[in-house]
């Protein structure tokens, strides 16, 4: 059941941001019935996504409870059930072949999510580099004790650094909030309806926004901002930061709903040219 509230996020988006994206290069309805001819036809539309989903049950059938560092001070519990919809959406033998698309973002947001919560009480939008990797050994044995791949850090290509600040200058919630306009970005945030999101990247652009107006700080000037390239490793890491403010701005529900739309979003972009590509 948890499967099945991951994937109806991700499959009538597909179907919506195909549409989106021929609408506007000036395809016509046409065009896109003719790539994706079971649009029309709504009684049984194909997936664009592949539904290799376990069944939720089997991830479940049998807990176990991990040995923890006993060292990282993330409240796992204040993720709601997202832990146990990473485990899902990582499901063993199945995390490889749908890690872009379900288990990485999933895996990303809860992460997100964690340290957001987290620095509702540490006042820190990132962990030092000890702490990161007692959090994240933690966080993987948790996910593995529910049935996730064992492997997922690698699968994910997540290491300690990215729970840390990496080279964002900004980690405290109140820098943060004293130097983003946080209101603007939680509005434009708060709420992401997909296809909106998908075409118009509303919450997207608030995000980089955001991200870059952190990044400046420390710059050699006052309008750092224009300095910095369009993509730099800096932007990104800050990028994770606002992540994490948002995620602790919101209930981890709305935030795992916020992050996986973003993500998909992307994902579908990708997933629409890897699929052609595949065709050729
Ligand atoms: C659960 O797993 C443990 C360890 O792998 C095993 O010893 C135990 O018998 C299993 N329990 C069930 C109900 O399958
Ligand atoms: C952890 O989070 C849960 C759920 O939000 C909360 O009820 C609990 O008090 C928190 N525990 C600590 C130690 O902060
Ligand atoms: C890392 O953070 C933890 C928890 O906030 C703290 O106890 C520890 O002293 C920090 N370690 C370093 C090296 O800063």
């Amino acid at each position: 059941m948890r499967q099945r509230v991951s994937f109806s996020l991700t499959l009538p988006l597909t179907l919506l941001l195909l549409l989106c994206v021929y609408e506007s290069r000036g395809g016509s309805v046409r065009n896109t019935e003719a790539i994706a001819p079971d649009i029309s036809s709504t009684v049984n539309p194909q997936p664009f996504l592949p539904l290799l989903a376990p069944s939720p049950l089997t991830a479940f059938t049998n807990y176990s409870i991990p040995k923890l560092s006993g060292l990282c001070t993330l409240n796992f519990s204040a993720a709601g059930n997202m832990m146990s919809v990473t485990a899902t959406d990582c499901w063993a033998s199945f995390a490889p072949l749908l890690a872009d698309v379900v288990c990485c973002p999933q895996f990303d947001a809860t992460l997100a999510t964690l340290i957001g919560q987290s620095s509702k009480y540490s006042r820190m939008l990132a962990l030092n580099v000890t702490h990161a990797k007692y959090c994240l050994s933690d966080v993987e044995k948790i996910l593995e004790g529910q049935g996730a791949n064992e492997n997922i850090q690698k699968i994910c290509s997540i290491e300690p650094e990215t729970l840390t600040g990496a080279s964002c200058p900004v980690t405290e919630v109140d820098t943060f909030e004293s130097t983003v306009d946080s209101s603007k970005l939680l509005g434009a945030c708060r709420k992401v309806d997909l296809v909106n999101e998908c075409c118009d990247q509303v919450c997207e652009n608030a995000i980089l926004d955001a991200a870059r107006t952190i990044a400046a700080i420390g710059m050699p000037n006052s309008k750092g901002v224009n300095l910095l390239p369009e993509h730099s490793t800096r932007i990104d890491d800050c990028k994770n930061i606002v992540l994490r403010w948002l995620a602790s701005n919101l209930d981890p529900s709305s935030a795992n709903k916020v992050l996986r739309g973003l993500s998909n979003c992307k994902v579908n972009k990708g997933q629409h040219k890897n699929r052609k590509r595949k065709e050729n």
